[in-house]
């Protein structure tokens, strides 16, 4: 099982897709396990943005992302980081492929909705800056024997 961390952001919060971009991440079998509404400190964005410093687009990323609340949601399932990234679709929003969060949904460059940690080290980085550990719930969902083969060892990676 993988735990990766999304980020509704800004414009997801503004638009009132919240709802409908966490439905996404559930209808496909992903467990929420820690959910949290945030105004996110400078300091943090250029932390979790760090690698993009001195790239162009980097100033206007943490303007954007500091213009409002968030939602940070840990999410947890076999492959979680991937399945994640993939429902988010292409960084840009006139590129994503329809069926995609960012295809279906958002038409900009910047303003794209949702972030997602895109590899275990920056999942584990990224989770930590949002939610302490005792803020993430261990629960498990009632239907997971349904969404998951318990005899196929590669749903439970
Ligand atoms: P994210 O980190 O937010 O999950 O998005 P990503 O991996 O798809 O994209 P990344 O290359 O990591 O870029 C981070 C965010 O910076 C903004 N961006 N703007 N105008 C531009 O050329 C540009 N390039 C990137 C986007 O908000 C992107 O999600
Ligand atoms: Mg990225």
């Amino acid at each position: 099982m993988e735990t990766t961390l999304v980020l509704v952001k800004p414009d997801g919060v503004q638009r009132h897709l919240v709802g409908r971009i966490l439905a996404r991440f559930e209808e496909k079998g992903l467990q929420v396990v820690g959910l949290r509404m945030m105004c996110i400190p400078e300091a943090t964005l250029r932390v979790h943005y760090a690698a993009h410093k001195g790239k162009p687009f980097y100033e206007g990323l943490i303007a954007y992302m500091s213009s409002g609340p968030v939602v940070a949601v840990a999410i947890r399932g076999p492959r979680a980081i991937g399945v994640v990234r993939t429902l988010m679709g292409k960084t840009f929003g006139h590129e994503a492929a329809p069926g995609t969060i960012r295809g279906d949904l958002g038409l900009s460059g910047s303003f794209n909705l949702v972030h997602g940690s895109d590899s275990p080290e920056a999942a584990k980085a990224e989770l930590a800056l949002y939610f302490k550990p005792e803020d993430l719930c261990e629960w498990r969902p009632l239907d997971l024997d349904a969404i998951l083969d318990p005899r196929d060892a590669g749903d439970h990676k």
